[in-house]
């Protein structure tokens, strides 16, 4: 029998490959950003006596409107460009896809009364929240992954209907791999709060220009980040709805949702890896080690 033996919350910003110099990414950094990365490699080691055969990933940035999509091609290779930072993200990826997973995930969610779909076209670019935060958590490459999309048209109707949702998603992935043979580490690709600066140093990687945006949405992060690591998932599920729209949170897209679903809402605590902030939005690097993994 499958099962998911990790989740992960696994933010995106691709000043974190960039100050990494890995050799996919053409622009290069002196530093930066490092209690992030850190944190990340935190996670790593924290993963590495775990055994999995797939990594899953839900990405805010994979924004379908016509239901929930998911990788179907068995590999892709190409160029990844961040639109707003060209000059920090050029990467060449080469990833392969678990795509009778994502098939199983797909056919679950639709059984479940939600619109899926398929992603057929050999020639589709994989978003760069997928690739970043597979890439931190397992900079290998060799594990096939799944991405899923965010369908965003529920949000047009309310925070609310969008994360019931995607905890819909997360109970029908938790069904697909339960009925599969595969084990499974699922990745939320969402920072916390979002509010970020609107220029850039001369310096991308100056750490001194890198600092909290915002009081308030830096006391969200702190309130979200507690509950987590008490167990309160489902408190955090309660106050979604707020947290996304006064922080303006990338968790509003469901990933967050999607994986607290997936992993059956935890009451044990999640391991905090690392917090930090890129152009000012909060970051957090948590994991949740399914118990009956061990220690
Ligand atoms: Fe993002």
């Amino acid at each position: 029998m499958g099962r998911i033996v990790a989740g992960a919350l696994a933010p995106h910003p691709p000043h974190l490959v960039y100050a990494d110099n890995p050799e996919q990414n053409e622009p290069t950094a002196e530093c930066g950003w490092e209690t992030l990365r850190w944190g990340y490699e935190r996670l790593r080691n924290d993963l590495e006596g775990i055994d999995y055969d797939t990594i899953v990933v839900f990405s805010p940035h994979w924004q379908t409107y016509v239901g929930t999509h998911f990788l179907g091609v068995p590999h892709f290779k190409s160029k990844s460009v961040d639109p707003i930072f060209p000059n920090l993200f050029r990467f060449n990826y080469d990833l392969t896809v678990d795509v009778p997973l994502a098939e199983a995930m797909c056919d679950h969610a639709s059984r479940a009364g939600l619109v899926t779909k398929m992603m057929r076209n050999p020639d589709f670019r994989v978003d760069y929240g997928t690739i970043v935060s597979a890439h931190m958590t397992r900079p290998q490459w060799d594990k096939p992954i799944v991405s899923v999309s965010s369908n965003r048209s529920f949000h047009f109707y309310s925070a609310e209907v969008m994360q019931e949702q995607a905890l819909t998603l997360g109970r029908a992935t938790k069904a697909a791999i339960e009925a599969s043979d595969r084990k499974v580490l699922l990745l939320a690709s969402n920072s916390l709060s979002h509010r970020h600066f609107i220029s850039e140093p001369a310096v991308p990687e100056d750490m001194s220009k890198e600092h909290i945006y915002n009081h308030h949405q830096y006391l969200w992060d702190m309130k979200i980040i507690e509950m987590l690591r008490k167990g309160d998932s489902r408190g955090v599920i309660d106050v979604m709805p707020e947290f996304v729209e006064q922080s303006m949170s990338e968790a509003e897209s469901g990933s967050l949702s999607w994986l607290l679903s997936a992993l059956d809402f935890p009451t044990y605590g999640a391991e905090l890896h690392g917090f930090g902030t890129v152009i000012g939005t909060g970051n957090a690097v948590m994991s949740w080690k399914c118990p009956e993994e061990g220690k």
